[in-house]
């Protein structure tokens, strides 16, 4: 019996060192490309029966991981069912840093059993997220005064003492005014909710909260790994347009205005998360390449049995004469 966490380590390795080839080129098509095309040939390597849940878009817009794209390897005569698993994936979340060599870029995907993941369209998301200290003490609705208190006392300590990550966007000129009018620090990233999602539910990334509205599509892999993690994540997708509207209702969604919780998001009961680091990052150092091999940095999680594991691999060249570093 193979471990799919094995497995999915190995792509978002694979597709980490791929797309830091790219690092700085200013190129944010190639880096994408770079990610996205190693992630297809590695998943399609794997002994299962997958479907793409969040990819790249739909079949029309992207010729590889769209949504509803089947991937696993074929079939062996002989071979008996294969596993069914739903796939979500950022082949390089935070494509921007990596071609400007910018910190947090990093390679994502998550798997469950069939309907483990909320399909999300993609639109954006408002959401709220913290770690386990915090689990339960916040609500989208209320004012973000409110909501900082509460973390702050869930944590034992002032308001004045917590970090908050917003994507800096002209649309959180607001939310960035009454966190700040609140007393709270800020922590203002150009690209990179995910990861910022990520280090809040992990204690000594100095991140406490994330606020503010990014991608759905980030939300739902939040989510899966929050679970793992034991953190939480509220979201509602936000309805730009009637068009928007429309896809939703295709896709299911009866209320456009509910607020999803994690579990709502990442409902599965075998939940599997990874990311590997691009460029170096709060959570994970990026891809190195040291002319023996390359070095990557990652996180695995499960959520049944519950195992959060960190994971440094040396990927050496196939050379005689290669090195192997102790860190
Ligand atoms: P990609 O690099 O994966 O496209 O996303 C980067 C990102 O910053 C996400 O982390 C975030 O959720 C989203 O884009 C925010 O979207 P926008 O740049 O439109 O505000």
């Amino acid at each position: 019996m193979f471990d799919l966490s094995l497995e999915v380590l190995r792509v978002v390795e694979d597709a980490a060192i791929a797309s830091a080839r790219t690092m700085g080129m200013g190129d944010p098509g190639a880096s994408d490309h770079a990610a996205v095309e190693s992630m297809r040939r590695s998943l399609d390597t794997i002994p299962i029966d997958g479907t793409i849940v969040i990819g790249e878009g739909e079949r029309d817009q992207a010729p590889m991981l769209y949504i509803g794209e089947r991937v696993g390897a074929a079939p062996e005569p002989g071979d008996g069912e294969r596993m069914k698993v739903d796939i979500a994936v950022d082949p390089l979340e935070g494509t921007n840093l990596c071609c400007t060599g910018g910190a947090g870029a990093i390679t994502v995907l998550a798997a469950a059993e069939s309907g483990g993941l909320l399909h999300a369209p993609d639109c954006y998301m408002e959401k709220i997220i913290v770690g386990p200290a915090a689990k339960g003490a916040v609500d989208l609705d209320a004012p973000v005064r409110q909501n900082l208190k509460s973390i702050a006392r869930r944590l034992q300590r002032g308001v004045d003492d917590l970090v908050v990550v917003v994507l800096d966007r002209p649309r959180h000129q607001q939310l960035i005014a009454d966190i700040r009018g609140a007393g709270a620090r800020i922590r203002l990233i150009s690209d990179g909710d995910l990861s910022a999602g990520i280090a809040a539910a992990v204690a000594g990334t100095g991140v406490h909260a994330v606020m503010g509205s990014g991608g759905a599509p980030e939300g739902v892999l939040t989510a899966a790994a929050l679970r793992c993690l034991n953190g939480e994540i509220l979201g509602r997708l936000v309805v730009k347009d009637d068009e928007q509207k429309e896809r939703m209702q295709a896709m299911g969604i009866r209320d456009p205005n509910r607020i999803y919780a994690t579990q709502d998001l990442a409902p599965g009961k075998t939940l599997v998360f990874a990311a590997c680091g691009v460029t170096d990052g709060n959570l994970l150092r990026g891809a190195r390449f040291t002319g023996d091999g390359a070095h990557t940095q990652s996180v695995v999680m499960n959520s049944t049995p519950s195992r959060v594991r960190f994971i440094e691999t040396t990927h050496l060249e196939n050379r005689p004469d290669v090195k192997v570093r102790f860190r």
